[in-house]
């Protein structure tokens, strides 16, 4: 039988020959935020070895605050969009998809690092998830111009010739502090006591995108409930909160919902469905009839925070996954430190080579190839 996993995908414009998605990974390999031959390489080898759609390592947009680390590829400078011209182009040439991850990190960034060290702090509202004001919260203009750098970026991947694009909006980086009550203490029209309140900056970035790119051309939004500043954080703790929260991207014209866990085993509201109910991508399609992405250990039985702090992680099988896309709890599946450690992960998978399929090191980290 055919594993569900290598059916095709289709969505406007994009086509898909199976629905393995490469989750963006910061590689922070690329000097002066340009994306080198290395990288192109390195995203090219995936899309030769059966990766569905790639999902690029965020890269950040034209606000001097936007990231923490000078080898963290940029997205608006002429140099570096050249570097992702090349990305494109090679991945192309392999028959593989592509979509840029566009980042802004917002506070997790500390005042005087990254490649703009005197550039002002972007926030909701200067303060840390902890209630220390740090900086004055940013004007509306300010607001606004966030959105628009956004969108900029999002025009440029269209231009580019990527095949879609895909808004970071999760972690708790500048989107997800905007959805998070703890840090966006804003009276105006980007914050309030409700979720559905404080996803109109999101909001509001999907509807410029949207403006300024192709009505074909995919957008998808990441979220998740975790915070790295927080891994328990939620910010929708009721089906009824998570459709008022999604309906917001769905109106402003969002395509995909990418919804990031840890373990896409995982049920989003066991107090409703059980313990084997839904995940988080379960719940986002059936309250907004989107296509979604699942992600989270994939392959493998431990979570990616470990990989951080040097620890490994076993195989696991991809059953219950195969059973769950079978189902249709979800439309495709986000892979990240299998496909990190392994290029050819995809084509062993299809081809039946799980004698192959190796357990994590968290050595691969530290090369790209
Ligand atoms: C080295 C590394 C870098 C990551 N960088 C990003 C990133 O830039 N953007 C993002 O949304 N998620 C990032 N993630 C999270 C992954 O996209 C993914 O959600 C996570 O690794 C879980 O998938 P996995 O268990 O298959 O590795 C990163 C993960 C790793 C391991």
């Amino acid at each position: 039988m055919t594993s569900p996993l290598f059916t095709p995908f289709k969505l406007k414009s994009l086509t898909l020959p199976n629905r393995i998605v490469m989750a963006p990974m910061t590689r922070s390999q690329s000097p002066n935020g340009v994306p080198g031959e290395n990288v192109a390489d390195y995203y090219a080898r995936r899309a030769e070895n059966e990766v569905g759609l790639i999902v690029t390592e965020g890269t950040t947009i034209r606000r001097g605050g936007a990231s923490n680390d000078p080898s963290v590829p940029n997205f608006h400078k002429p140099d570096s969009l050249a570097g992702w011209q090349n990305v494109v182009n090679k991945v192309h040439q392999k028959g593989g998809k592509i979509a840029p991850q566009i980042w802004h990190m917002g506070m997790v960034r500390k005042a005087g690092s990254g490649p703009e060290p005197d550039a002002p702090t972007d926030s909701p509202s200067g303060m840390t998830h902890t209630g220390k004001q740090v900086v004055d919260a940013p004007t509306d203009a300010e607001v606004d111009d966030m959105v628009q750098a956004y969108a900029d970026a999002a025009a440029k991947a269209e231009e580019l010739g990527f095949d879609c694009v895909e808004i970071h909006g999760a972690h708790g980086y500048l989107i997800d502090q905007f959805f998070w009550d703890v840090m966006n203490k804003r009276d105006d029209r980007f914050g309030g006591t409700s979720l559905v309140e404080r996803a109109s900056f999101a909001g509001d970035i999907i509807r410029e995108v949207r403006k300024r790119v192709s009505k074909d051309f995919p957008v998808i939004l990441r979220y998740s409930q975790w915070k790295q500043q927080d891994y328990g954080a939620r910010l929708a703790t009721t089906p009824d909160d998570l459709e008022a929260f999604l309906k917001v991207f769905v109106e402003a014209g969002v395509d995909i919902l990418h919804v990031s866990q840890r373990r896409y085993w995982e049920p989003e509201f066991p107090e409703v469905d059980g313990e084997n109910g839904l995940n988080g991508a379960g719940w986002a399609k059936k309250l907004t009839g989107l296509p979604t992405i699942t992600v989270g250990s994939v392959g493998l039985s431990g979570d990616f925070i470990h990989a951080f702090q040097g620890q490994g992680a076993g195989t696991r099988k991809l059953d219950d996954l195969e059973e769950r896309l079978s189902r249709g709890e979800f439309d495709l599946v986000g892979v990240g430190r299998a496909l990190l450690q392994d290029p050819a992960w995809a084509r062993k998978v299809h081809e039946g080579r799980h004698a192959e399929l190796a357990d994590y090191d968290a050595a691969s980290l530290a090369k790209l190839y």
